[in-house]
Order: structure tokens, then C-alpha cells, then sequence
């Protein structure tokens, strides 16, 4: 019954609240324009073909490479300090350039670039409820983001926000923002025993929030016409240097990070970050654009988030690339899945990771026989090492380690963490070593 519920709900805030429409489109109907509008975009990269990938399902033929003494990894990875004139990066005034240019390709390439006219959000309170979280005196805040649509009044986006702070607080508080859903009750995971990720961090005196990502704009492609994106492209469809859905999910955290300076109950200078997998991915993205999110905890966030996109373990490129997720990234990554391949993108993921330098950053992932291999843990573990040397010029520590630990080892010495938990494709039992991760640095501060 649980899960019938969960499925529901997941199934019904996958689309955009403002667009009834959505909700009469059935699954095939979605499929159809998402394939059409990705063929338009292969179009207009002059591609005909594309490489597909492999199968997430192990008993295919075809299934995902998940052999490690097959792994091909990367020949040569692009060097995040070294500018692209081939000039090294060696002071931090250096890197501040580099950082720049880093990002100028993942906007070209992968993530796409924020548009410059962007219509402005206005932040409203809807609802405001004193009450309990377990045994928590809490209050919890409905709070809605209304984007201005004057300039295309067919498309309208409002933002869901849920901020929860401690009901007794006397001063502003550290938050945790999650991209998701706030279930009614909080969310366990089946079989989860002890306080629930929102309680844990009740219990420090911290809050936390709770921003729909599809809110901001929907997860599939049939949706780039709408949400944010089509709101800012007046229906329109996408450039090839456009800003896709983790761009779009990212933006959404920024202008959530608005509202929290507006918020006494909430401490702007100490706001993390939290998400798991497509949205482990925009967390990612989110720490990386965002300068007032002080710490990310990103979960299980394979290709397209923190692991090496040059490594052949699990899910590939060519599988982002596809009518079933491109619409995460601009349309000019498709090309990397034909005629290009990922040995020609100009960054990698230790690059996303390194752009998040010098704020900390927390890197989960699941067992392998649990959560399976297709997230890849040790593409994100090589591509946290590969990020360190950026932290250690900024004064900071990378993990401190080359070699991938044995599981549920806790790699948090540095200012890179990673640890392998022993669960499934959840960030569950790795919350009470991201708590104490985070506690230095939201002590720091005060
Ligand atoms: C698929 C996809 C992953 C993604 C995951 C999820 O498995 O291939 O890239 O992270 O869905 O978001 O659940």
C-alpha cells in the first residue's frame, strides 16, 4: 500500500502543478514528444545517427559494463589546472580565471547557459504551520515562487518551496535544501530504522527544505516548451547552447537561496545542498553555480553528475544522450554520443567537482550489490581525486587518498568526502556521516 502511495505520488509531481495540461498527457504521448523534439535537435546538430547505450538491466546482452578489470578508463583527462592556451593555473588568483573558462565549457557543452533575461521570481508565504516533526517542535513554511510571465502569460511556473526550522529557535538557522518531494510524515526508506534524515538534523537545531525540482521544470523532454525554460524561450524550442533541466533545477536553488535572505528563521550563510541521483546530479550542479550554497551532499549521481564520463563502467554517455535524458543537458551534448565520443568532451566530472572549490563537498553512493553498479562509485571516487589538487591551490584538502577504500569506509578528512554506504540507491544511511561532515563548517561561521 506504501508503495502504491510513493508511486503515486512520484508519479503526479512529475509534472509542472501549473500545467493541468500535463496531467491528461499519458505516458506514450510524452515518449512521442520527447522523441521528436530530440530528433529536432539531432537536426540541428547536423546528426543523423547516434551510438546507443548500453542496457542499465544486467541480464541484457548489451548490459552496462560493470567488470572492472574491463573499465577502460580515460586515456588522458583535461587538466583543471591548466588553462586552455595550455599555460598552467598556479596562484588562486590564476584559478579564479580558470574557473571561469571551466565553466564556460560545461555551459557550451553539457549543462547549457542560464539565459541572460531570465524574468524575476517573487517569493510569497502561503502557509505557515506550527507543529510537531516526530518529537520536534517544528514550524513548517509552504512558500511559493511565483516567476513573472509577463512576457509570455501562456506559460506560468510557480515554485514550491517547504522550509522546516526548529518551532523554538531564537536565532537563524543552518539548512539543509533537498531537491524533492515533502512527503507527509517524512520519508523512510523501507526497512529504515532510526530518526529520519529530517529528525537527524532536527536534532542538531538545524532546519531543512524541500524544493521541487519538477515545479521549476519537468523532467522529460516533452516539457522543454513549458516549466522555466519554455516560459524564458516564449514555447519555443531550445537553442543548442540552452540550458537543460539540472540547469534549470540548479537555477531553482538559486532563487530559493533568495528567499532564504529573507527568511530570519534561516541562516543564508549556512545552506547545504542535498540530492539523490537525476537530482544528485542537479546538486552537484547547483554547488557548482552557486557561491551562497556552503556545503553539497550528493547522492548516487552517476553520469552526468560526479562520476568521470570517460570511464566505460555503467551508465555511459551515450545513455544521457538519449531521447529518455538529454533534456537534463543543452542539446549540443548529444553530439558526444555520435559523431564525437566522451574522449572529445573538453571537462570532465573531477572538473564539476573542482569548481565547487574551496566549499565542501560530500560524495554518496550505495553498495554495489545493493544499489548495483550502473551509478559507478569508483568513477565518482576517481573523479573526487582528481578535483583535490584544485582544493589543496585554494589552501584547502582534496580526500587525501588514491585508492578507492573498501565500502562503508568514511573518507571525510579532507574537504572532499566519499563514502560508500551500505544500502541501496538511497542517501539514507549516509546522513548521520554527512551530519558530522557539516558540522565544522556550520560551526566555523558562528
Ligand atoms: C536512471 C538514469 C540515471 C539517473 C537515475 C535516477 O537510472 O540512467 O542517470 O541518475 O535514473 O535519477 O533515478
Amino acid at each position: 500500500m506504501k508503495h502504491i502511495l510513493i508511486f503515486l505520488i512520484l508519479t503526479i509531481t512529475m509534472f509542472p502543478s501549473s500545467n493541468a495540461q500535463f496531467f491528461r498527457m499519458n505516458w506514450d504521448s510524452i515518449n512521442q514528444l520527447n522523441q521528436q523534439d530530440h530528433q529536432l535537435m539531432m537536426k540541428k546538430l547536423g546528426i543523423e545517427s547516434l551510438r546507443p547505450g548500453p542496457s542499465g538491466n544486467p541480464e541484457d546482452p548489451n548490459a552496462a559494463n560493470s567488470d572492472e578489470s574491463k573499465a577502460k578508463t580515460y586515456t588522458s583527462l583535461p587538466n583543471p589546472l591548466v588553462f586552455n592556451d595550455g599555460t598552467s593555473v598556479k596562484t588562486p588568483e590564476q584559478w579564479k580565471k580558470r574557473k571561469k573558462e571551466i565553466r564556460e565549457l560545461f555551459d557550451r557543452e553539457m549543462y547549457g547557459r542560464l539565459p541572460a533575461d531570465i524574468p524575476s521570481v517573487k517569493w510569497k508565504i502561503s502557509n505557515i504551520n506550527d507543529t510537531l516533526e516526530g518529537k520536534y517542535p517544528v514550524c513548517i513554511k509552504t512558500v511559493k515562487g511565483h516567476v513573472d510571465n509577463q512576457g509570455y502569460p501562456a506559460i506560468s511556473v510557480t515554485i514550491d518551496l517547504t522550509v522546516v526550522t526548529p518551532a523554538q529557535s531564537e536565532k537563524p538557522v543552518p539548512v539543509i535544501m533537498e531537491f524533492g518531494w515533502n512527503f507527509p510524515g517524512g520519508f523512510k526508506m523501507p526497512g529504515q530504522k532510526g530518526p529520519s534524515w529530517k529528525e537527524q538534523l532536527l536534532e542538531q537545531g538545524w532546519g531543512y527544505a524541500i524544493l521541487n525540482p519538477t515545479s521549476i521544470q519537468a523532467d522529460n523532454g516533452a516539457g522543454l516548451r513549458q516549466g522555466i525554460i519554455g516560459l524564458v524561450n516564449k514555447g519555443e524550442p531550445r537553442k543548442l547552447d540552452d540550458w537543460g533541466a539540472l540547469r534549470a533545477w540548479a537555477w531553482g536553488s538559486s532563487r530559493a537561496m533568495d528567499y532564504f535572505e529573507t527568511d530570519n528563521d534561516v541562516d543564508q550563510k549556512r545552506v547545504g545542498i542535498e540530492g539523490l541521483s537525476r537530482y544528485g546530479k542537479a546538486a552537484l550542479v547547483a554547488m557548482a553555480y552557486e557561491p551562497r550554497l556552503a556545503i553539497g551532499f550528493i547522492g548516487s549521481s552517476g553520469a552526468g553528475g560526479a562520476k568521470l564520463l570517460r570511464r566505460t563502467f555503467g551508465e555511459q554517455v551515450e545513455n544521457l544522450a538519449s531521447s529518455a535524458e538529454y533534456h537534463w543537458f543543452a542539446p549540443n551534448f548529444i553530439k558526444y554520443a555520435g559523431p564525437l565520443t566522451p574522449n572529445d568532451l573538453p571537462v570532465d566530472a573531477h572538473e564539476l567537482i573542482a569548481i565547487c572549490a574551496p566549499r565542501p563537498v560530500f560524495i554518496s553512493v550505495g553498495a554495489p550489490n545493493v544499489e548495483g553498479t550502473w551509478i559507478d562509485a569508483k568513477g565518482m571516487f576517481m573523479a573526487a581525486v582528481h578535483a583535490g589538487p584544485v582544493y589543496e591551490l585554494l589552501g584547502k584538502d582534496g580526500m587525501g587518498l588514491e585508492k578507492m577504500p573498501p565500502q562503508e569506509t568514511n573518507c571525510s578528512e579532507g574537504d572532499i568526502a566519499f563514502r560508500q554506504h551500505e544500502g541501496g540507491h538511497t542517501t539514507g544511511p549516509n546522513w548521520p556521516y554527512f551530519i558530522e561532515f557539516a558540522k565544522p563548517y556550520f560551526d566555523k561561521n558562528h
